[in-house]
């Protein structure tokens, strides 16, 4: 069996009946199933508390699941690759911007006399040239995020799982990141969960959108976005086939009744 071959790749993540339980009895996520290929950017949307986080933690192994199963399957031998970037950056406040990045690397297995020439192309990935030796407190929101993003791509990451890394951003910062995270992902192609709360920001995004249910989160529907790549987010927004796809989605997320 060729592992090139479409008909033998495995999805690189495979959700079946997935149903999550915390102590104390409260259903976060109900009877979920998800396939995500390799290299395709999937968006997961649901209201505040439908149960987003819990699913990623789950797909991440820090939360055990209730009943169903979790599979990520990576290309290269032995356990997977899954990198989490949070809404708030997890950056080390006393290490420079370069150390950050470094801690991605090291996680990696990268061999030591590597680390310079991979944080060096990784900064000028996320246009971050010349902040090397700055420290966290000394950038913008925006700035951190890069850095984060920065870390994340130093471990090589099989998946990335990314709960609503922008978030936290200012309207115009959060569409120059999701710009320049498409850009990254057009070049390299791997797999991503990228959940938000934003419609807009998942149409404009992903290959498709997933939308969740109030808690006990389950999927309600799921729509292809099929916007031609590369993408610009902000001329996106002008098309009246994006406004329809995002009001489409915004009805389902308030139902009526
Ligand atoms: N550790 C926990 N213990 C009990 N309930 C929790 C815990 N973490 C989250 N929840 C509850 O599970 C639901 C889903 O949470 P979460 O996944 O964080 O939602 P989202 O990310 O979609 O906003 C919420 O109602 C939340 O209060
Ligand atoms: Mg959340």
């Amino acid at each position: 069996m060729s592992g090139d071959d479409p008909v033998n790749r495995l999805p690189t993540l495979s959700v079946e009946n997935l149903s999550v339980v915390f102590p104390g009895g409260v259903t976060a996520v109900e009877n979920m199933s998800l396939q995500v290929s390799e290299g395709e950017f999937v968006a997961i949307v649901g209201p505040s508390g439908c149960g987003k986080s819990t699913l990623l933690k789950v797909v991440s192994g820090l939360l055990p699941a209730a009943t169903g199963t979790v599979h990520v399957h990576g290309p290269r031998q032995g356990r997977p690759r899954i990198g989490f970037m949070f809404q708030r950056d997890t950056l080390l406040p006393w290490a420079t911007v370069a150390s950050n990045i470094s801690v991605g690397c090291e996680l990696s297995g990268l061999p030591k006399e590597k680390y310079q020439e991979r944080i060096e192309s990784l900064l000028e990935l996320v246009r971050l040239q010349g902040y090397e030796n700055n420290y966290p407190a000394a950038l913008s929101g925006g700035m951190r995020q890069r850095v984060s993003l920065a870390r994340l791509l130093a471990y090589e990451p099989d998946i990335y799982l990314m709960d609503e890394p922008f978030g936290a951003l200012d309207y115009q910062t959060k569409i120059v990141m999701g710009r320049e995270l498409l850009r990254i992902w057009e070049a390299g192609r791997r797999s991503i969960v990228f959940v938000t709360h934003d419609i807009e920001e998942a149409v404009a995004l992903a290959d498709r959108v997933i939308v969740m249910s109030p808690r006990p989160g389950r999927i309600v529907a799921e729509h292809a976005s099929t916007f031609e790549r590369p993408r610009d987010p902000r001329t996106l927004r002008g098309d009246p086939r994006f406004g329809a796809l995002v009001q489409q989605i915004w009805a389902e997320l308030t139902p009526t009744d």
